[in-house]
C-alpha cells in the first residue's frame, strides 16, 4: 500500500498513530501535574523498562499534557557522562526565562534569576567568550558553596517559589535517568524530596532502562517514598491488536485476525518491535485487506531496518570483548542469567569479568536485574546478535 499514508511510527519517540496500554500511568501523571499544580503533594513519576517500550513517548506526551494544563515543562534526554549542573543550567535559565515573560513584574522570578547565577558562577568554568551571566548579579550566599547536593536544593527551591509566586507551575522530565552518576542521582534526589516536602508547584518525571531503580537506593537508600515508579512492559494482547486496528480501521484498510496474531508473535507485545513489523507490512500489502501473508514477506525488511536503527546503534559502541560478553550472554536460553555462567560461558572468572559487565551496564545494553544476574536492555537482543554472527560467518567463509 501506499508508503504516504503509512500510519505507523517505528522510530524512537515517536508519536504513535495509537498510545496502546499506558492509560494507567498516564492518568497517574495526570494526577500528579492536577495535585501539584495546586500546591498538594505528589510523588516524582518514574517510568521503567526495556528500550523500546515507550518510555520517551509516553514523556512527550506527558510534557504536552503538563503544557496545556499551565505548566512551563523542558524535557531533557541525559547521555552518558553528562554532568548534570552542566545539563540543568540551561533547563533551568529557559525555566526563568519563560516565568519571566508570563510574569515580568515578579521579584521572585528576578530573585530566582540571581540564584542561578550564583549557582553558575560557582560551578562552572566558563571558557573566553562564554556569557553564562545572564545579565544580573549574582545573589550571594546563596547555591554558592560549590557543594551541587546544598546548591541544587537552595536553587531548585528557589525556582518553585518564583513558580509559586508567579502562579505558574513548572515541570522537569529527564529522559535516560539511568545515565546519571551516583553522586549527581544523589544531589538531584535530595533536591526533588525538600522541594516536594514544602509542597512547591515544582514536578519531576524521569524516566530509564530497569537499572533505575536500584541506583535510585544506592544513591538515597532503599526508603525512599517520594517515587511513584511505572514499570512499562510488552503490551497485552487486546493492546497489540488496537495499536493496530485502530489506525488502519481510520484509514478504511482491515486486517485478518492470523495476521494480527502473526504481528504479536513477531514483535511479543514490543511496541518498537510492533510499528516495526506492521510498517513494514504495510508497504508489503498489496490490497486493503492485510494477510498473514503479507506479515511473513515484511519479516526480512523489519529485521534489517531494526538491526539497523534500533539493535546497532547501541552494539557499535561496544568493543571486541564487550561483544564477546554479549555473545556469550546471547547464547543462554532467554530472559536473565547468572553473571558467573556468562563467565563461564567466556571460559574466564566473574571477577575479570566485573569490569567489563560494569561498562555494558553504564552503555546501557545490559542490566542486572538481581544480584549476580545479567540480562539484556533491548528485547529479543540476543536474536540480534546471533543474525550479526551468522552474517560475518558467512562473510568470513
Ligand atoms: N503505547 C504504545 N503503543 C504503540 N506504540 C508505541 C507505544 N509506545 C511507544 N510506541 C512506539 O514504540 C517505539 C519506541 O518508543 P520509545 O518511546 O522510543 O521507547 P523507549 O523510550 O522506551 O525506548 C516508537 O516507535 C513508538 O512509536
Ligand atoms: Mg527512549
Amino acid at each position: 500500500m501506499n508508503p504516504n499514508t503509512n500510519p505507523f511510527t517505528p522510530g524512537a519517540g515517536m508519536e504513535p498513530p495509537k498510545l496502546a496500554g499506558r492509560d494507567a500511568v498516564f492518568d497517574a501523571a495526570d494526577i500528579a501535574l492536577h495535585r501539584t499544580k495546586r500546591g498538594k503533594h505528589a510523588n516524582t513519576q518514574m517510568l521503567v523498562g526495556l528500550r523500546g517500550v515507550g518510555k520517551t513517548t509516553l514523556l512527550n506526551r506527558i510534557r504536552r499534557l503538563a503544557n496545556d494544563i499551565g505548566y512551563i515543562a523542558e524535557q531533557i534526554e541525559l547521555r552518558d557522562g553528562d554532568h548534570l549542573k552542566l545539563v540543568l543550567i540551561p533547563v533551568f535559565r529557559n525555566i526563568l526565562l519563560q516565568l519571566k515573560l508570563r510574569h515580568p513584574s515578579a521579584e521572585r522570578v528576578n530573585e530566582s534569576m540571581r540564584v542561578l547565577r550564583s549557582f553558575i558562577s560557582n560551578h562552572v568554568i566558563t571558557s573566553a567568550g562564554v556569557d553564562v551571566s545572564l545579565c544580573i548579579e549574582p545573589e550571594h550566599g546563596f547555591a554558592d558553596t560549590g557543594d551541587l547536593t546544598e546548591d541544587l536544593r537552595v536553587l531548585m527551591v528557589s525556582i518553585g517559589t518564583a513558580a509559586r509566586d508567579a502562579g505558574t507551575p513548572v515541570a522537569i522530565l529527564f529522559d535516560e535517568m539511568h545515565t546519571l552518576g551516583k553522586s549527581d542521582l544523589h544531589a538531584l534526589l535530595r533536591a526533588i524530596h525538600l522541594i516536594q516536602q514544602i509542597r512547591l508547584p515544582f514536578l519531576v518525571f524521569g524516566a530509564g532502562l530497569p537499572q533505575l531503580p536500584n541506583q535510585v537506593s544506592d544513591a538515597v537508600g532503599a526508603g525512599d517514598r517520594n517515587l511513584d515508579r511505572h514499570d512499562l512492559g510488552s503490551l497485552t494482547r487486546p493492546d497489540v491488536w488496537a495499536a493496530i486496528t485502530h489506525p488502519i480501521g481510520q484509514l478504511g484498510v482491515t486486517i485478518s485476525d492470523e495476521a494480527l496474531w502473526a504481528i504479536e508473535d513477531f514483535s511479543l507485545g514490543f511496541p518498537y518491535l510492533l510499528q516495526a513489523v506492521a510498517y513494514h507490512t504495510w508497504n508489503i500489502a498489496q490490497s486493503t485487506g492485510i494477510t498473514k501473508q503479507d506479515v511473513t514477506a515484511a519479516i526480512d525488511v523489519t529485521l534489517r531496518r531494526l538491526d539497523e536503527s534500533f539493535y546497532f546503534v547501541y552494539f557499535e559502541r561496544t568493543t571486541p570483548v564487550e561483544q564477546e560478553y554479549l555473545r556469550s550472554l546471547a547464547n543462554m536460553p532467554a530472559g536473565s542469567q547468572r553473571s558467573a555462567d556468562v563467565a563461564k560461558g567466556m571460559k574466564r572468572t566473574v571477577t575479570s569479568l566485573g569490569p567489563i559487565r560494569d561498562t555494558l551496564i553504564k552503555k546501557g545494553l545490559v542490566y542486572s536485574p538481581d544480584y549476580g544476574f545479567v540480562a539484556f536492555t533491548a528485547p529479543l537482543f540476543a536474536d540480534f546478535m546471533k543474525r550479526q554472527d551468522t552474517a560475518k560467518n558467512l562473510k568470513d567463509s
